[in-house]
C-alpha cells in the first residue's frame, strides 16, 4: 500500500510517500522567517505554507519516482495545529483526492507523533506507554492498541517544548529553544543549580512546568548578566535536566501502574539527546523496553502522518472530501 502523507500544522511544510515497509521520501520545508519575532507567526506560516505546498508534492513524487495514479490513499493533518496553516494542507490533499479519486484520510497529528516509532521499529507491538513530549502537549498515555489510548498523566500547564522554548527566549537564546538548549547543555554541569521539580497536590501523575520557567526568569533578573553569560551551558544543562527529571520519574512511575513492559517517547522534544539518554540508562537497568523514533521522525514530519494514515486506511477509516480542520483536536474526546 502506497500513501502520500502531506503536514502544514505549524511551521513545517512536509510532504512524504511511504508504503508498508518504507519511506521513499520524506521532505520538510521548515520555515526560517518565524525565528527574528521570536516564535511562529501564524499568518506568516499560512502564506509560507501556500508558497510551498505544491512543489514540494511534485519533488516527492519525483524522489519516489511515482506518480499520484501508483498513491491508494492522502493522509494529511486535520488537526490539532494552527487554523490558517492547517487549512493550506487540507484543502490541498481534498483537490488531489477529488481529482484522482484517491481516499482521502484526516489524520490527528498528536496521533502520528505516536505512529512515527513504527517507521523505524515495525517489530513494535501495542500495548505501550507512550510519553508523548511536543511543543504543544505533554502527555504520559496508555496505547492498548491502535487509537485506544488512556491518558494517565499530563502536564497541567505548559508542555515540555514550550518549556525549552520559552527558557531559551529568557535567556535571549533563539527561536526553537529545545535544540538549542540541547547543544548548550552539552557543555554544562546539570548539577550546577537545583531548579525546581513541581508536585501537584492530589494528582501524582500530572506535571507541571510553568514554575521552572518562572524560575529561570528570577534566576536572570536576580543575576549579573555577566554571570549568566559566563554560566550559560550550566544554567541550560540544569534547566533541561529538570525537565527530564520529572518527566522520566512520572513515566516510570506510571509503568508501574499498568500491565505493559515497553516505554516509547515521541514527539520533538523525544530529539533531546539527554532525555535519550536518560530514558535509555533506566529503562535498561529495569529491564524495560525502550523504543524512540529517529531524529527526523520526532519532530514534525509527513512520513508520521503517511504512517498513521496508511494505519487507518487499512481499517476503512477514510474521510470525506467535506471533513473539517480542528485547530484543538485532541487525542481522545
Ligand atoms: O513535535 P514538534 O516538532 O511540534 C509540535 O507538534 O509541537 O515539537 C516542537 C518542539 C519545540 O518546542 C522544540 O523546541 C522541541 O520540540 N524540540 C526539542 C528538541 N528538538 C525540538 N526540545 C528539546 N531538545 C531537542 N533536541
Ligand atoms: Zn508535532
Amino acid at each position: 500500500m502506497n500513501i502520500i502523507g502531506i503536514e502544514s500544522s505549524c511551521d513545517e511544510t512536509a510532504v512524504s510517500i511511504i508504503n508498508d515497509e518504507k519511506v521513499f521520501t520524506s521532505i520538510i520545508s521548515s520555515q526560517e522567517l518565524h525565528k527574528e519575532y521570536g516564535g511562529v507567526v501564524p499568518e506568516f506560516a499560512s502564506r509560507e505554507h501556500m508558497k510551498n505546498i505544491d512543489n514540494l508534492v511534485i519533488k516527492a513524487f519525483e524522489e519516489a519516482n511515482m506518480t499520484i495514479d501508483d498513491m491508494d490513499g492522502i493522509a494529511v493533518t486535520r488537526g490539532p495545529g494552527l487554523m490558517g496553516a492547517l487549512l493550506v494542507g487540507l484543502s490541498y490533499a481534498k483537490g488531489l483526492s477529488f481529482t484522482s479519486k484517491k481516499p482521502l484520510i484526516g489524520v490527528n497529528h498528536i496521533e502520528g507523533h505516536i505512529m512515527a516509532n513504527f517507521l523505524d521499529h515495525p517489530e513494535l507491538e501495542f500495548p505501550f506507554l507512550c510519553c508523548l513530549v511536543s511543543g504543544g502537549h505533554t502527555q504520559i498515555v496508555y496505547v492498548k492498541d491502535f487509537q485506544e489510548y488512556e491518558i494517565l498523566g499530563k502536564s497541567i500547564d505548559d508542555a515540555a517544548g514550550e518549556a525549552f522554548d520559552k527558557a531559551a527566549r529568557i535567556l535571549d537564546l533563539g527561536y526553537p529553544g529545545g535544540p538549542i538548549i540541547d547543544r548548550m547543555a552539552k557543555e554544562g554541569d546539570p548539577k550546577f543549580h537545583r531548579f525546581p521539580r513541581a508536585q501537584i497536590k492530589n494528582r501524582p501523575n500530572d506535571l507541571s512546568f510553568s514554575g521552572l520557567k518562572t524560575s529561570v526568569l528570577y534566576l536572570t533578573r536576580q543575576s549579573e548578566k555577566k554571570w549568566i553569560e559566563e554560566n550559560i551551558n550550566n544554567i541550560c544543562a540544569s534547566y533541561q535536566e529538570a525537565i527530564i527529571d520529572a518527566l522520566q520519574k512520572k513515566t516510570f512511575k506510571i509503568l508501574e501502574e499498568v500491565d505493559v513492559n515497553t516505554i516509547v517517547l515521541a514527539g520533538g522534544v523525544a530529539a533531546n539527546s539527554r532525555l535519550r539518554e536518560v530514558f535509555q540508562q533506566k529503562a535498561r537497568s529495569r529491564k524495560v523496553n525502550i523504543y524512540f523514533p529517529s531524529l527526523a521522525y520526532c519532530t514534525d514530519n509527513a512520513a508520521m502522518i503517511a504512517k498513521a494514515g496508511m494505519e487507518m486506511m487499512k481499517r476503512n477509516m477514510t474521510s470525506k472530501l467535506d471533513i473539517k480542520a480542528i485547530p484543538n483536536l485532541r487525542l481522545i474526546d
